[in-house]
Order: structure tokens, then C-alpha cells, then sequence
């Protein structure tokens, strides 16, 4: 036999434990603590080992079941961050996708998977109301919110032949940390990113931002784009986007929806993402709140020639020679990446297993369990709310305990895992339903560990 070849009757033996292995966590995942009792000292002395010269054979599988003891596994009690829940289907997606090995730079290369991609892209546009819209997956929203100040860039002071030049971008103070390195990663320069502060409900405050671009235009500088977020990442917060548009449109801005964390929850309640379409481009993130195993970022747009002049830089070798529109298709022509890999199929699979209706019910219900615990929270004598709950995080804090060492007891403790922001200057207890698992009884117990974890610290 050849190196690397595996006989058939191996293949078979090597898939069997493959899929016994996921069957077998999938079952356990309830029965597991919300974070494994572990320490990086102990990941490293079971993990940094040699390579071997020789081969382990099928004996390697094995290590999943050790591996399963150190992760944080996708439990319907972690509620930490912006997490999703890793969807089966989508994970068998994976699976065969990766035995596909395709390279989905274009059709020429990919030929059903670009399809697949391009019908899953029109899906994703459908769901949030911008059906006109096309795009492409990629890694995460931080990649897509790259891709989008790219976009944003060449269209207001194009930089890919001459190099950047300053100009001005605005985003609210809520905004992901990932904008702020777009900005740096693409020259334009942290510096010339305006953080606008926010209301009340930590919303952009409109009358800010045009203030802002007043006081850059009267300084000579050069406005260029606005960002604003559809859920926020530490409160949910969903920025006025009918009044940015109007602004964005007077002032000829390029308008960002970061909706990375809460944009697909406009499957479930479009009216409050109202003017979605108005956008020039918009993130998304389904291994958030679509539930799909990661990776699955995408960006969307309006305009796909602005993609295509921010991205499209063909060498000849892969010069597509079509007179077919579909035929002669390439993701590099719209994107950061050449090689990509097949994420569609997750996407597809998922998505037509469960169907549209099971989705929205999904988001619906994470949109519930957080207004659930916003009532427990605020009805609780001992604990308030630091932020309103306009999506599915929930901020709040114990009235009379240090909340830091509540965070820690209540990770300690493995029933339930929650995350921290700071909220007005105060520390605050975050949980984040984007997690098709989560019972409501998972959502009591959120309560009763924060004061379970309070109460061992008077002892
Ligand atoms: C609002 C927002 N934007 C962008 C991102 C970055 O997304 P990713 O982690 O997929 O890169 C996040 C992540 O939580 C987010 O909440």
C-alpha cells in the first residue's frame, strides 16, 4: 500500500468509531458540567506531545474521549459570551463536507457547492428582509466586518492602487472590538474611529453622530462610513437604523449593520430590525443565532460591484474563461479568501432538516428565556437589572455581594456558565441565549447558582 492509504475495511472501521464517538458525546452533553474541571497546565501535559514517527492507527480516535473532559462542551447552561449551540445536523454537514474537499473559490471549482452556497446565501438575505442582497460565508463576523470596511473604503476613497488615506468612520461605544481592528488592519487608523456615545438604552445617539460628522467635515476631514450594530455584544442593543440611514444617505456614507450577534433574530421578530435593506452591507453570524457549529460568518451586500472592486485582483491561473453568468462565478472576485471551504453544506443540511418554521421558533424561544430572566432579576429582592434586555443578554448584578467573585463561584460550581461586561462603569453577570438546548428550567437555574454562589461567600 501506498503511504497514507487506508484500506477500505479501515476506512469503514475508522468511520464507525468516528460517528460512535459524536453519537456518544452528543448523548452525554447533558449529563456534562457546564466547564471542565481543568487547567491549562494539565491541557498541556495531555496534549503537547511529539509527533510520532510511527503511526497510533486507529488506537488516535481513542483521544476524543479524553479530549471530551477538557472542553467546554455545548451544554443547554452555557450561556457565556456569544456562544451557539453547535446544531447536529450542521456538525454532520461538516462531516461530509470535508470528505467533499472542496475548494469553493468559484463554480469552475466547485461547481454544486458554489450553487449550494449562493442558494444558501439567498436563504440567509430572505430571512433578515434583504432579499436583494448577495454575499458570501466566511469565518465570522469579524472577518465580514472586515470585509465590509473594505468594501466601505474603496467605495468612498479608494485605496487598493494608490494605498489608504484618512478617512473617518462612526461607530456607537457598544461596538464590537472587532470594527476597531478592521479600521486599524485597513489603515484608515483607530484614531480616525469616532465612538459615539449611546442613550439611555445604550442605543447610538443620532443627534451625536451628526454632530460628529459636522465637526470632522468643518476640520477638513473626510467622513466615509457608519457602522451600526444590531445587537450589541454586551447588551443586545439595536442602534436606530431608519435614522442612521436617513443621516448615512444625506451625508453619502456607506452604511455597516454589524448584526453579527443579533441580526438573524430578524427571522423571528423583523419588526424591530426595521430598515435592515436600507444597509450597503450587513454581518452575520450562523454559528451564533442560526445554532450552526462553527465556523459560519457571512457578509452580505447590496451592491456587488463595490465587492468586486474591493476584492477582485485575478492572476491568470484562474481567469475564468465563461460565457455562463453561474459558470463564470468567483467567491475570490467578492472576498478576502481564494481557498475556501465548503460551509454551505452545513448550512444546507441544517436548515432543510429542521426547516424555516423550527428556526424562528428557536430564536423566539431564546428571546423569551431572556425575558424570563430579566423578570426573575428584577422581581429578586436581592439582585437588578444593569442594562434593558431589547434581544437575548441579560446584565445584572447582585445588590450586595462582590459580583466578580460570584462569576468565579458560579463557574466553580459547573451547573451554569455565565460571562461579564461592564455596564455604566459596573461590573456585570451576563448570560446570552443563542442555544437551541436551554430549558427553561435552565434559565431558573441561572438564579438560584448566582445566589447559591453568594451565599457560599459568606461562609
Ligand atoms: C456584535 C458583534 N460583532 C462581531 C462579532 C465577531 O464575530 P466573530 O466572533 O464571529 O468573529 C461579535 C462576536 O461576538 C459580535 O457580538
Amino acid at each position: 500500500m501506498r503511504e497514507l492509504e487506508i484500506s477500505n475495511q479501515d476506512l469503514s472501521d475508522l468511520a464507525d468509531d468516528a460517528l460512535s464517538l459524536a453519537r456518544s458525546y452528543w448523548t452525554s452533553l447533558e449529563d456534562r458540567p457546564t466547564y471542565p474541571s481543568t487547567s491549562a497546565k494539565q491541557t498541556t501535559e495531555l496534549f503537547s506531545r511529539p509527533w510520532p514517527e510511527d503511526g497510533r492507527g486507529r488506537d488516535v480516535f481513542q483521544d476524543f474521549n479524553l479530549i471530551t473532559e477538557h472542553v467546554r462542551p455545548s451544554t443547554g447552561r452555557f450561556f457565556g459570551y456569544v456562544v451557539g449551540s453547535g446544531e447536529p445536523v450542521g456538525a454532520l454537514g461538516e462531516l461530509l463536507a470535508a470528505v467533499l474537499n472542496q475548494n469553493v473559490t468559484s463554480w469552475r471549482s466547485a461547481p454544486a457547492a458554489t450553487s449550494i452556497e449562493r442558494a444558501v446565501i439567498g436563504w440567509l438575505a430572505q430571512a433578515v428582509g434583504c432579499a436583494r442582497f448577495t454575499g458570501s460565508l466566511c469565518g465570522g463576523g469579524s472577518t465580514a466586518n472586515l470585509m465590509a470596511l473594505a468594501m466601505a473604503r474603496e467605495a468612498k476613497l479608494p485605496a487598493n492602487e494608490t494605498g489608504a488615506r484618512p478617512g473617518v468612520i462612526y461607530a456607537s461605544e457598544q461596538v464590537h472590538m472587532s470594527i476597531p481592528k478592521a479600521v486599524a488592519l485597513l489603515g484608515i487608523g483607530r484614531k480616525n474611529l469616532r465612538l459615539i456615545p449611546v442613550d439611555e438604552q445604550l442605543r447610538m445617539r443620532t443627534d451625536a453622530l451628526e454632530a460628529a460628522i459636522a465637526e470632522d467635515r468643518k476640520s477638513g476631514n473626510t467622513p466615509i462610513a457608519i457602522v451600526a450594530t444590531v445587537g450589541a455584544v454586551a447588551t443586545g442593543a439595536i442602534d436606530p437604523l431608519m435614522d442612521i440611514e436617513e443621516i448615512a444617505r444625506r451625508e453619502a456614507l456607506w452604511l455597516h449593520v454589524d448584526g453579527a450577534y443579533g441580526g438573524l433574530a430578524a427571522l423571528a421578530v423583523p419588526e424591530k430590525f426595521q430598515g435592515l435593506a436600507l444597509a450597503d452591507s450587513l454581518s452575520l453570524d450562523a454559528h451564533k443565532w442560526l445554532y450552526q457549529p462553527l465556523d459560519c460568518g457571512c457578509l452580505l451586500y447590496r451592491d456587488q460591484s463595490i465587492a468586486h472592486a474591493a476584492f477582485s485582483h485575478s492572476g491568470d491561473y484562474v481567469k475564468i474563461f465563461s460565457q455562463d453568468p453561474e459558470e463564470a462565478f468567483a467567491f475570490f472576485e467578492e472576498s478576502i479568501e481564494l481557498s475556501r471551504r465548503f460551509r454551505a453544506l452545513k448550512l444546507w443540511m441544517s436548515l432543510q432538516y429542521h426547516g424555516r418554521r423550527a428556526f424562528r421558533d428557536a430564536i423566539a424561544r431564546d428571546l423569551h428565556h431572556a425575558q424570563m430572566l430579566a423578570e426573575m432579576i428584577s422581581s429578586h429582592a436581592e439582585m437588578e437589572l444593569l442594562a434593558p434586555v431589547p434581544l437575548s443578554a441579560v446584565c445584572f448584578r447582585h445588590r450586595s455581594k462582590d459580583n466578580q467573585a460570584i462569576l468565579r463561584r458560579v463557574i466553580a460550581r459547573g451547573r451554569v456558565y455565565l460571562s461579564n461586561a461592564t455596564i455604566n462603569g459596573q461590573f456585570a453577570l451576563r448570560a446570552c441565549f443563542v442555544n437551541h438546548r436551554t430549558t427553561t428550567d435552565d434559565v431558573r437555574a441561572i438564579v438560584s447558582e448566582v445566589i447559591a454562589a453568594a451565599d457560599e461567600l459568606n461562609r
